[in-house]
């Protein structure tokens, strides 16, 4: 069978973004809307949006300034914190302000510092969200400092996720930015209440690429990818054909003085060629065919939302991923695989 030269899916969703707020926000929310029909936006703000009003605001600054003529739709996350109010948690998701809730342990990654503690502390707000079927999302990191970086996303399954789900049966869980064959595990033996999101880069790099010829900063992320092994699995998982784990770009831009830093922080940013960075990796794994699913259509099935009517093309066509995005005299972002050429091209 010849390569197909074109494929026309249902348009996607991203189901892991941070879109930040201010000049950045406005310079990076049309190439979002510009590939995916809604997101879920993280609430890692500084300060974090934890309460319902807060939420709401920011949905509408995201609203405000998004490009002429854009179709998109912002689905917000409340910031979890020890103090979390359950009430003001299920008045926003009945409003219709919430989807679902984000589990940052505190101290696992960028702005996460007025995360959870110690999960049992949340435990009233997560009984309320099952009993209600809002999801709790979850960055999978334990953050004990004597845990070896690379182990703490399979150290979190086992003493933090694993109890979690026999102690909340009903609650639905999205574990976010997996990157490890031991969160593959978990997921896939989870049952119908748990699913996964995988990002572009954690499809495409290991953790020698952080290093390839000198260190990488614009490849450093949280979680941080691990072995060959780990992304082997991890992609096997997402091109399988399963329908609990979906597109997720955890897309977090940052001005590239923050990455190139004597102490640079965690995030990718992908956005600007998101859905051509996974259609190569589906492509080279000789399974197109699935891209539809992961993209478009399981994230609204785990979520009980309606897949979008609308469609997208990719064509196979040279795209020359751009180079830093500039924010201001001071400020730009350099995208993911920023100079290189990739092989499809969103029409
Ligand atoms: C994210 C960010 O920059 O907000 N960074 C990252 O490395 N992924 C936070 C997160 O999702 O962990
Ligand atoms: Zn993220």
């Amino acid at each position: 069978m010849s390569a197909p030269e074109s494929l026309t899916i249902r348009r996607p969703d991203d189901w892991h973004l941070h879109l930040r707020d201010g000049p950045i926000l406005r310079a990076v929310v049309g190439y979002t809307a510009r590939q995916f029909a809604r997101a879920i936006v993280m609430p890692n703000l500084v300060p974090p949006v934890v309460a319902t009003a807060e939420i709401a605001a920011y949905r509408d600054r995201i609203l405000a300034a998004l490009p002429d003529g854009a179709r998109f739709t912002p689905l917000m996350t409340a910031y979890l914190t020890d103090n979390i109010d359950p009430d003001d948690l299920a008045q926003g998701h009945a409003d219709g302000v919430i989807t679902a809730a984000k589990l940052y342990p505190a101290g696992a990654t960028t702005n996460s510092d007025r995360g959870v503690t110690d999960i049992r502390k949340i435990d009233a707000a997560l009984a309320r969200m099952a009993e209600i079927g809002m999801p709790l999302l979850v960055h999978g990191e334990v953050t004990h400092g004597h845990v070896d970086i690379f182990d703490r996303e399979a150290v979190f399954i086992e003493e933090v996720l694993k109890p979690l789900m026999d102690r909340q049966p009903d609650l639905k869980i999205v574990l976010e930015h997996i990157t490890t064959a031991e969160a593959v595990a978990a997921v896939e033996g989870g049952g119908a209440r748990i699913a996964a999101t995988v990002t572009p880069h954690h499809l495409l790099i290991n953790r020698t690429d952080l290093f390839r010829g000198g260190v990488r900063p614009h490849l450093y992320c949280l979680p941080i990818a691990k072995r060959e092994r780990h992304r082997q699995a991890v992609r096997a998982f997402a091109t399988s054909g399963q329908s609990r784990v979906f597109l997720g770009t955890d897309s977090a831009p940052h001005p590239i003085a923050e990455k190139e830093s004597a102490c640079g922080c965690a995030g990718i940013f992908s956005a600007p060629s998101a859905l051509e960075l996974y259609a190569e990796a589906f492509e080279e794994d000789g399974v197109l065919d699935r891209l539809e699913a992961f993209a478009s259509l399981n994230g609204p099935a785990f979520y009980g939302l309606p897949v979008n009517q609308e469609t997208v093309t990719l064509t196979r066509a040279p795209l020359n991923v751009d180079g830093p995005i500039t924010i201001d005299a001071d400020t730009a972002i350099l995208p993911f695989r920023s100079g290189e050429t990739l092989r499809w091209r969103l029409s």
